[in-house]
C-alpha cells in the first residue's frame, strides 16, 4: 500500500520508527511530514495528507503530533476525509471496520514506539464493514455537504 505520513516537530524520532515498520512490512511511504526538530504548525501537515490521501495521490495517510489531535482536527477539514485519533488498537480497529477512516492519527506523547506499531497494523489490515456502517458514513458525508465545503 502507498501511505502517506505527516508529522510535526514533536514527533521525528516515532515517525522514523514508522516508516520503518511500515517499510518492513512492504509498504511504500511518502513522507510529506517536516523533517526538522524546529517548532513548527501541526495543521500544515494534516491539511497536506489529506489533500494527498483525498486526491488519490496515496492510498491512506498517518499523522503524528503531540497527541494526534491538532494534526488530526486539521485533516478532518479537507472535504471526504475521515481522521481518528486512535491511542489503542481496539478504537484502531473500529475507525476502520465502522467508520471507513482512511487517516489514522496518534500522539507522540502519548503512545510510545511499540503500541504505535499494534495501532498501525491492525488499522491497515481491518476493512471497512459496509452494511449500516455505510450508511452512517454516508449520513456522515452528508452533513458535510450541507456544510457546502470545498
Ligand atoms: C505542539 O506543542 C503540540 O501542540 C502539537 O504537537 C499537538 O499536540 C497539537 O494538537
Amino acid at each position: 500500500m502507498r501511505i502517506g505520513i505527516g508529522n510535526d516537530h514533536t514527533a521525528l524520532e516515532l515517525k522514523a520508527e514508522i516508516i520503518a515498520f511500515l517499510e518492513e512490512n512492504g509498504h511504500e511511504v511518502v513522507d510529506y511530514g517536516t523533517k526538522e526538530a524546529k517548532s513548527c504548525d501541526y495543521p500544515v501537515y494534516g491539511e497536506i495528507v489529506a489533500r494527498a490521501v483525498a486526491a488519490g495521490e496515496v492510498e491512506r495517510g498517518i499523522l503524528i503530533c503531540g497527541t494526534g489531535l491538532g494534526i488530526s482536527l486539521a485533516a478532518n477539514k479537507v472535504k471526504g476525509i475521515r481522521a481518528a485519533v486512535c491511542s489503542e488498537p481496539y478504537t484502531a480497529k473500529m475507525s476502520r471496520a465502522h467508520n471507513d477512516c482512511q487517516v489514522l492519527a496518534f500522539g507522540a506523547r502519548i503512545v510510545g514506539a511499540e503500541l504505535a506499531k499494534m495501532i498501525v497494523d491492525v488499522w491497515l489490515n481491518t476493512e471497512f464493514e459496509g452494511g449500516r456502517h455505510q450508511r452512517r458514513v454516508d449520513m456522515i458525508n452528508a452533513v458535510e455537504a450541507e456544510s457546502n465545503w470545498h
